[in-house]
């Protein structure tokens, strides 16, 4: 804990069903690169992701797997995760598994605060369930979705058309419904509350619509956290999954260290979800912590889906490329910079390898790359692979038309990555680079070069050239790290990532000038779509 303002971001905690594919590695990223920015702009920043590895859908995949105990499946999976995270340069401050002892806790004590509420209640369930979603529907919620779509009586999922499943039990209920005018007064109070506008609305003519009691427990198996006070229960995975935000900054420890982190870390700033889980984030989720006298995050951004030609891409229709082939053929940071750049947040987006080369070869390899190869070089040949000083009088003689772009970006930018626009984020960068290619273009060092006379205007231009390419170093770091610590490292410059104030840090004139530059090899090597292979391994 700091004297600095806390950012606490989340991922949803995915599902031990199956390996990370690229739209959880879509929404991890797009935290990964709101949370260096916020790193950059003075936050102290937590950044959690993580498992979900209790519920149905998850011992059906241990059993598919042939594994002997659910858990032992969820411990085979959690490397997977892990490790793609670690290759996509994802900087979580901590992950967490909802089998872990902590999250045990924090449910068990939430179940005890929750009888205390009076919001709970033992009654029957009578219904049916899609364990793919792990979400219950009314008999009248299937009937209605059936009538639609003309498969009367085969009791199909209303969300994703599978089959469901019959469930009569015994169960605890907590009382969703008594939050329908609570919510809606969030949501007005609130209007932020759900991002981007267009998903608030689709929230609030749901609860409009009427909220039926939850089912939060369930007895028919036994694949959960059990309810301390009545053990044949186990929790419903979404009432336990929920939680997981709030288990990892201490929720129901009983120490004044885990109190002071709750206090500092909660509520988090950023739930981030796809539209598919944004009904459990923006209705279920505040209603549960209305229920608990806890307060409400600040923000729930829902992005859209990946789709390849048109279709969502998942893992059980298996038309996924895999996050790991796209790192070998365009290495993470190009990777990174495609899905956050060119898929406008909020929207579906179509992607395509075509498109993904398309993109890489214009912003990466022919602008930014190219510029930094270019002036290195030319630093290299005409001052030796030194900043070059500029003297006092060349400054007028050589217009910077970068100045101008420079002062306004760091509005342009930070109002763009502060919205989760991140497309419009990076074009603001990649114009400030197409700029100074031009520049490089229209001065002509090559020229400038030639004569005693305008060695002072040569070094001004390769100077600036030079001083725009640590500022979009800057700017563009938190898309691409990787790429923005070799920049910084050829201009012999520190750690891009201790950046804790991005806006002073960019000002222009910081390059001191004497500063080793190397050469080194070219950052984005240009692709040919016809050469990509594919399939290899
Ligand atoms: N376990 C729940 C989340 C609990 S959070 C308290 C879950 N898991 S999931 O693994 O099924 O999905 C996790 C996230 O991946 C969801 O936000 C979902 O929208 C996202 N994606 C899954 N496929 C996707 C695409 N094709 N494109 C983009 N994201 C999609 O739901």
């Amino acid at each position: 804990m700091a004297d600095k303002p806390s950012f606490f971001i989340t991922t949803p905690i995915y599902y031990v069903n199956a390996a990370p594919h690229l739209g959880t590695a879509y929404c991890t990223m797009l935290c990964d690169v709101q949370a260096r920015y916020r790193r950059a702009v003075g936050y102290d920043v937590k950044f959690l992701t993580g498992m979900d590895e209790h519920g149905e859908k998850v011992a059906e995949a241990a059993q598919q797997h042939g594994f002997a105990t659910p858990q032992e499946w969820c411990d085979s999976q959690a490397p997977l995760f892990k490790d793609l995270w670690q290759k996509l340069e994802i900087s979580n401050d901590d992950f967490i598994r909802t089998t872990e002892p902590r999250q045990n806790h924090a449910v068990q004590y939430l179940w005890e605060r929750m009888r205390e509420s009076g919001y709970l209640y033992k009654g029957s369930y009578d219904g049916w369930y899609c364990v793919p979603e792990e979400t219950y529907f009314t008999e009248n919620q299937v009937k209605k979705s059936d009538e639609e779509r003309g498969t009367k009586g085969e009791h199909l999922c209303p969300d994703c058309g599978r089959p469901l499943e019959r469930v009569q039990e015994e169960s605890y209920f907590f009382k969703l419904s008594a939050f329908q005018d609570k919510l809606l007064a969030l949501y007005d109070e609130r209007p932020d509350f759900v991002q981007p506008a267009f998903r608030m609305n689709e929230v609030r003519s749901f609860v409009e619509g009427g909220l039926t009691d939850l089912s939060v427990s369930r007895t028919s198996f036994d694949w959960g956290i059990k309810v301390p006070f009545d053990e044949k229960h186990v929790t419903y995975v979404w009432f336990d999954a929920l939680l997981n935000y709030m288990t990892s900054v201490g929720y129901g420890v009983d120490s004044d260290e885990a109190r002071a982190e709750l206090a500092y870390r909660w509520p988090a700033q950023y739930h981030v979800v796809g539209k598919d889980i944004i009904r459990f984030h923006c209705v279920i989720w505040p209603a549960m912590l209305m229920a608990a006298g806890l307060p409400i995050t600040h923000t729930v951004f829902g992005h859209g889906f990946l789709l390849t030609k048109g279709e969502k891409m998942s893992k059980s229709k298996g038309n996924g490329m895999k996050p790991a082939d796209l790192v070998k053929i365009f290495g993470v940071d190009a990777y990174r910079y495609y899905f956050m750049s060119d898929v406008q947040f909020g929207h579906d987006g179509n992607i395509s390898m075509e498109r993904m080369v398309q993109v890489y070869n214009a912003d990466l390899a022919n602008t930014w790359g190219n510029l930094c190869s270019r002036v290195f070089n030319m630093t290299n040949k005409y001052f030796d692979g030194k900043v070059p000083p500029v003297p006092a009088d060349a400054a007028e003689c050589v217009a910077n038309p970068m100045l101008p772009i420079v002062e306004q970006l760091y509005v342009k930018y930070d109002a763009c990555m502060s919205q989760v626009d991140f497309t419009g984020a990076a074009a603001a960068v990649q114009e400030l680079a197409g700029r100074v290619n031009l520049y490089v273009e229209e001065s002509a060092p090559w020229n400038l070069a030639k004569k005693e006379e305008t060695q002072g205007d040569l070094a001004a231009v390769i100077y600036n050239a030079l001083e725009a390419i640590r500022i979009i170093a800057l700017y563009m770091a938190p898309f691409m790290p990787n790429t923005s610590a070799e920049v910084f490292r050829r201009l012999s410059l520190g750690d891009v990532e201790a950046v804790t104030d991005i806006e002073a840090a960019t000002a222009w004139g910081k390059l001191p000038a004497g500063n080793t530059v190397t050469v080194g090899d070219p950052l984005f090597p240009r692709l040919n779509m016809d050469e990509i292979d594919l399939d290899a391994e």
